[in-house]
């Protein structure tokens, strides 16, 4: 095996595919464009779902290769095992309809095998086993024979195992091959296989073949194109190549591990729970500096949504961190060593590490804030037991501690504990249990309503949104440019400069021009260009996006042209009827108008 560092195999993977016939293309943002149905980039598949459907050609062809950052914290509370991160890096290679099972196989057993150096007697791959109404994949049984594995090497496992996706609740899928590489370690039991947990087989590699779509009925259907989509996680590799024990302590967690070790001071807590907590701080905080530094931009730490996955990792970060005896201030600093680390690969880590520093000192503060009030209302709590000779905090008080005042229910108990108390943990569960069905009720409503085919209206709200920008140039002037875009299945969001209030003479006439043109009926058409032919075209380009060589150009008859991946209605007067429905300050010199469009029927 070669002990490549994570640098090294991410340009050997590219190189390979680039051989190959790939076009090496940049990884997309970790926060979806237009994609309202997830708060992250899960997975490689994710930003190039357009594509997989045949909705569009992708600019740099039919086989594409990346390394795509994704955040997945569906696991969160597993993080600090051998295994689990909320963020990874997952190298892809992809085919847009062109090649299929034999290539995809064969490459990755080539790569696998001759340049990564793992020895063949080692791996072992599932396949679909196939179900009602889809086929098993003996088509993938015969390619992997066909290149030495040998039958007992190959499980055909069900759709819990060898399915993947869609991403969210609709799109490609469809079913796949995981490559595993045998430890050597003995089974667990008769039934162990790969992916069983236990350690013997570790998952390296997942081919997935997008034959299928996943329609709003759940229904799957033939997708009518024959895509490749790929992935292999950059964490886990390094690791196997270098034989080091966990993730952490592969090279990448290195300098990461070093900083919280050099900030660590003396506590009485046991050696596991602390191997434990210097992971969780590692995974977290990575996650968090990511997703601060992302060039995308706007999550902040919060309540709803992705702030608040966000704000969890940071504030789950800074508990873990006092049983380090961490002192306060050192979110920032180890911000600084993993921007460091990753900056000659993600420049937006250098870029943006500032503004990542502000907020995260702000959200520490906050937390300590919370912490501080929680420990306070804790000690009346205890006190008014003791008084009443009582030992036990309810569970009512407790789920108060962590609902009202934010206070975690570990710190609870673990203060409980200090000043000899008992919490009814029940208790706490109970009440937190009805809470979280309140609340699952409300969000099951509010996702129901934003579901009636949400890729359709967020296509129509696209082009809206192109509207928008041209009609707010001719009606405030140039300088009213483009600062952000947000679209949902209910509304699109528009931030533009303009530095005061506009008046409501300039709204309706913004309004009015976007209807004319959608009563125009005008055609909406893509080219593929260079960035410097769509701007010497007079093409919108966004200031400081990342472009590749190649690029689409949207162009809605002599109203609009921008530099745009899309996707776009093909006329405007799909979109049926435009209205502003708020205009209002975003930040110092930038406004913000919501919007809506027609409904179709
Ligand atoms: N989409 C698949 C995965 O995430 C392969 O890239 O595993």
């Amino acid at each position: 095996m070669k002990n490549l560092t994570a640098d090294e195999l991410r340009e050997m993977y590219l190189k390979f595919f680039e051989s190959k016939g790939h076009k090496i293309i940049p990884g997309a943002s970790v926060i979806p464009e237009n994609d309202p149905t997830v708060l992250f980039t899960t997975a490689g598949m994710h930003p190039l779902v357009p594509y997989l459907m045949g909705a569009m050609e992708h600019p740099a062809g039919t086989r594409l290769t990346d390394v795509q950052k994704c955040v997945r914290t569906g696991d969160i509370d597993e993080v600090g095992d051998a295994a689990h991160l909320t963020f990874f890096e997952m190298l892809g290679n992809w085919s847009l309809n062109d090649y299929f099972k034999k290539e995809a196989i064969g490459w990755s057993f080539e790569f696998l095998t001759q340049h990564l150096g793992f020895d063949p007697a080692k791996l072992n791959v599932t396949v679909f086993a196939g179900e009602e109404g889809i086929p098993a994949d003996e088509e993938a049984v015969e390619i992997w024979k066909s290149v030495g594995i040998p039958e007992e090497r190959i499980f055909r496992l069900p759709r819990e195992d060898n399915w993947w996706g869609p991403a969210g609740t609709t799109g490609p899928c469809g079913p796949d091959t995981e490559m595993f590489i045998d430890t050597g370690k003995p089974k667990c039991s008769d039934q162990c296989r790969p992916g069983c947990h236990c350690g013997k087989y570790i998952e390296i590699w997942n081919d997935v073949f997008m034959q299928y779509n996943k329609n709003a009925e759940g229904k799957f259907e033939p997708l009518g194109r024959h895509n490749v989509d790929t992935g292999m996680g950059v964490e886990r590799t390094v690791c196997m190549l270098s034989g080091a024990p966990t993730v952490y302590d592969t090279e990448i967690f290195a300098p990461i591990m070093a900083k919280i070790d050099e900030l660590s001071g003396e506590t009485d807590v046991d050696a596991e729970t602390k191997l434990r907590a210097r992971r969780i701080v590692a995974d977290h905080m990575r996650t968090a500096t990511f997703i601060l530094c992302d060039p995308k931009g706007g999550v902040k730490p919060g309540n709803v949504g992705a702030n608040y996955v966000l704000r969890r990792l940071i504030r789950r970060a800074i508990r873990y961190s006092r049983m380090l005896g961490i002192a306060p201030g050192f979110t920032v600093k180890l911000a600084e060593t993993i921007c460091e680390k990753y900056q000659n690969v993600y420049p937006e880590l250098g870029i943006n590490l500032a503004q990542c520093k502000l907020d995260l000192e702000a959200e520490e503060n906050r937390f300590n804030q919370t912490l501080d009030k929680g420990e306070a209302m804790f000690n009346k709590v205890a006190e008014q037991l003791k008084l009443h000779n009582q030992t036990q905090i309810s569970g009512k008080t407790a789920f108060k501690l962590y609902d009202t005042f934010g206070f975690p229910f570990e710190m609870t108990l673990e203060m409980a504990e200090k000043a000899g108390l008992s919490v009814d943990k029940e208790g706490f569960e109970e009440a937190n249990r009805k809470h979280q069905e309140l609340s699952r009720t409300t969000s099951a409503g509010s996702f129901k309503a934003g579901l009636q085919d949400n890729s359709e209206v967020v296509t129509r709200m696209h082009t809206a949104t192109h509207l928008l920008h041209a009609a707010l140039h001719k009606v405030l002037g140039p300088t009213a440019n483009q600062k952000g875009s947000n679209i949902t299945p209910e509304r699109l969001r528009f931030d533009f400069t303009w530095p005061e209030k506009m008046t409501d003479e300039q709204l309706k006439a913004t309004e009015d021009l976007v209807n004319g043109w959608i009563r125009d009926a005008i055609p909406v058409t893509k080219k593929m260009t260079t960035v410097e032919a769509a701007k010497a075209e007079g093409a919108m380009a966004l200031f400081g996006a990342k472009y590749g060589d190649q690029v689409s150009m949207y162009t809605i008859g002599d109203v609009s042209k921008e530099i745009c991946s899309g996707p776009h209605v093909a006329n405007t007067s799909e979109l049926k009827s435009f209205k502003i429905q708020k205009e209002q300050s975003s930040s110092a010199g930038v406004r913000r108008i919501k919007a809506v469009i027609g409904n179709l029927t």
